[in-house]
């Protein structure tokens, strides 16, 4: 670490939202400087880097020039171009986790492959080409409904996952290359980070529960930490350790799980990233999931996962029917309940649950936390300073 802040080393962060703002900032107390790479120069990172690129990450000449620019990449966004992180490691560049990770897990179908060839648990699932031969498959029997029907690739915040629970919801199946998985009775939702670095050290912060907004199939709450028995929560810690020593990775990595109605535990997705079901840790945990994921990445001893306190983290999210340049209400208010820390990303425009912000709300005992967040997410709006469509 001693040579690192003192060789104006810079780090090079693949997109510039709140994971890449979070990690620029956690980065930053180690003067260690932060290249952001984005299309949006009014991103949320854009105010705290050391220096911003404004570009596509999904283009090959752009990444590879970008890693040109920096002594190490790393990313917090999954659909990075990959044949220019291939060809940047193959002359060398240091890029963490690695390329073959990211390769893994951008295509869900290989990401389940994965998880099979490694005994891991996650809902049983086949490969389509197309949703006729979805199709096919119900009418000749081989395939029952409900399932859950996902895109291979390009998916995120559940926009490319479609529940078919009964014969109307095949109107909405998507087309292309997908995935059809069984349908799980789910308990709970919950996640693990696991942190693991190139020695091959690993640490996990406790399972978080993550409760869904039904309409947005987006997290609304985190629970830190998960209100769920010792045996499930060392099983769930137990299965993210697995993950990050069978894909090998050098970071953080983000396993989200079901647990279902009979105390079983599948793997849903992984990511290997900072995650947002890591939000709460800046206040909550010794270490940050951002501190954590640059300890991971430099090879340094990872740092003390234990939770300070109970905490739930509630989404700022733009509000229906609300669309264009934001305006906040709520805020002062939401700042007198104790123990709320108020996180604001920084985008310029809202719309309809898109995630503009967080609180994070940590308490003596779980039930004043949940009640004080349940109180912040009512009184907070984001809104347009236009008149509502
Ligand atoms: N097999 C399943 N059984 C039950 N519910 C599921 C299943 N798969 C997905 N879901 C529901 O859909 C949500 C989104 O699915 P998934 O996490 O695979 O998609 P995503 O687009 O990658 O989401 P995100 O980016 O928010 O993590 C899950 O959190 C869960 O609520
Ligand atoms: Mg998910």
């Amino acid at each position: 670490m001693e040579q690192l802040v003192t060789s104006d080393f810079k780090l090079g962060i693949i997109a510039g939202g709140q994971l890449g703002k979070m990690l620029a900032l956690a980065a930053s107390r180690w003067d260690i400087q932060t290249y952001i790479l984005d299309s949006d120069a009014s991103g949320p990172a854009s105010t705290v880097c050391t220096c911003f690129v404004r570009g596509d990450y999904a283009d090959f000449r752009t990444v590879y020039e970008f890693g040109q620019l920096v002594d190490m990449v790393t990313f917090e966004i999954e659909h990075v171009n990959i044949e220019a992180m291939q060809r940047l490691k193959r002359e060398g560049k240091r890029i963490h986790p690695d390329p073959d990770v990211l390769a893994m897990i951008q295509d869900k179908g290989t990401q389940k492959q994965f998880l099979r060839r490694h005994s891991i648990p996650s809902p049983a699932f086949a490969l389509y080409e197309h949703k006729e031969q979805i199709l096919y498959a119900i009418d000749d029997g081989s395939l029952q409904i409900p399932f859950v029907q996902k895109a291979r690739t390009a998916g995120y915040d559940g926009r490319g996952v479609v529940l078919v629970r009964c014969k109307s919801d095949l109107a909405t199946l998507l087309d292309g290359p997908s995935l059809v998985e069984d349908l799980i009775d789910t308990e709970k939702e919950l996640a693990v980070i696991v942190a693991r670095n190139h020695q091959g050290h690993s640490a996990c912060f406790p399972a978080v529960e993550m409760v869904f907004n039904a309409d947005a199939n987006l997290v609304e709450m985190l629970i830190s930490p998960a209100q769920i028995d010792e045996d499930v929560e060392r099983k769930a810690t137990e299965l993210a350790r697995q993950i990050a020593e069978a894909s090998g990775v050098c970071g953080v990595l983000a396993v989200e799980m079901f647990l279902d109605r009979s105390g079983d535990l599948w793997v849903n997705e992984i990511a290997p990233r900072p995650h947002n079901s890591g939000h709460h840790t800046i206040e909550s945990a010794v270490t940050s999931q951002y501190e954590q994921h640059l300890r991971a990445i430099f090879n340094l001893p990872l740092g003390s996962t234990d939770l300070k306190q109970p905490a739930v983290m509630v989404n700022i999210l733009g509000e229906r029917g609300h669309k264009g340049r934001v305006k906040y209400q709520g805020l002062t208010e939401s700042l007198s309940i104790p123990g709320a820390k108020i996180h604001i990303y920084g985008k310029r425009n809202t719309w309809p649950f898109r995630k503009m912000g967080h609180v994070t709300v940590l308490a003596p005992d779980m039930e004043t936390a949940r009640q004080r967040a349940i109180k912040i997410k009512r009184l907070i709006k984001v809104q347009s300073c236009q008149d509502p469509e």
